[in-house]
């Protein structure tokens, strides 16, 4: 088992996948995190693949490709029918884990509250908690600020992600990287320390050197990391930004 990696002051691009509900099966699952790990071998990059809960024991990580989950309970262990627990994420190899999703806000009214409740727990196994933080910034940051312990904010990876710039949601709205950089300011301004900051929301291959020129360190990808040509591309113009 590969050890958590190390996140802050992070030179080299920070590359997640997050694969959402897909693929449907788990030999697509194995070919495309194959696929990419082969990809990356000695490049100057980290990526996190972060597929649905069945997969993740089959995904075995490397120097630089690390395995996230998608979600985990905020509880560690006990009669909760369903969840899945941040220890759990931990032994099987996991070294981050994705919370705040505005898909799980969407569909399952999770609340903010929650989400914070999630990050606690995966801070607490040592899991690296990717946070995606929605146009309210402020306001969600104050939240996260008010709950989580001065040592464990820089434990944290930060990610700009506007609902309305996802891929997938009704009337998409990309995101102009000058007004991303704007957010990123507040984030940075808000928490008040050199924090890991990404962005995400329907980042392809052929933008994702723009939002890296502004100043992040790295992207949370969803569509494009499906496809292993327009993902392994998108890693090399990352790199080379
Ligand atoms: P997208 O998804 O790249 O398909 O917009 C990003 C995400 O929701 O994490």
């Amino acid at each position: 088992m590969v050890d958590t990696p190390p996140f802050q002051k992070i030179m080299k691009p920070l590359i997640i996948a997050n694969w959402k509900m897909h693929p449907q099966n788990s030999k697509d699952a194995f070919d495309l995190a194959g696929a990419v790990k082969r990809g990356i071998e000695d490049l100057e990059v980290d990526v996190v693949l972060c597929p649905p809960f069945p997969y993740i024991s089959q995904l075995l990580p490397s120097s630089n490709m690390f395995v996230g989950a998608q979600d985990c309970f905020w509880e560690q262990e006990g009669a909760y029918t369903g969840e899945v627990s941040a220890q759990m994420l931990k032994n099987l190899g996991c070294s981050y884990v994705i919370v705040g999703h505005s898909e799980r806000e969407k569909y399952l009214k999770e609340t903010l509250e929650m989400g914070v409740k999630k990050l606690k727990a995966a801070l607490q196994v040592g899991l690296i908690p990717i946070l995606c933080i929605g146009e309210n910034v402020e306001q969600e940051l104050q939240e996260v600020l008010k709950k989580v312990g001065q040592k464990d904010i820089s434990k944290i990876v930060y990610v700009y992600e506007p609902e309305s710039a996802i891929s997938t949601s009704e009337n998409v709205k990309p995101v102009d990287p000058k007004a991303a950089e704007a957010a990123k300011q507040k984030i940075r301004d808000t928490i008040g320390q050199d924090v890991t900051i990404l962005y995400g929301g329907s980042v392809n291959s052929k933008d994702v050197g723009d939002f890296l020129a502004v100043g992040f360190q790295g992207v949370l990808v969803g569509a494009a990391s499906l496809d292993k040509g327009e993902f392994l591309a998108l890693v090399k113009n990352a790199i080379e930004a």
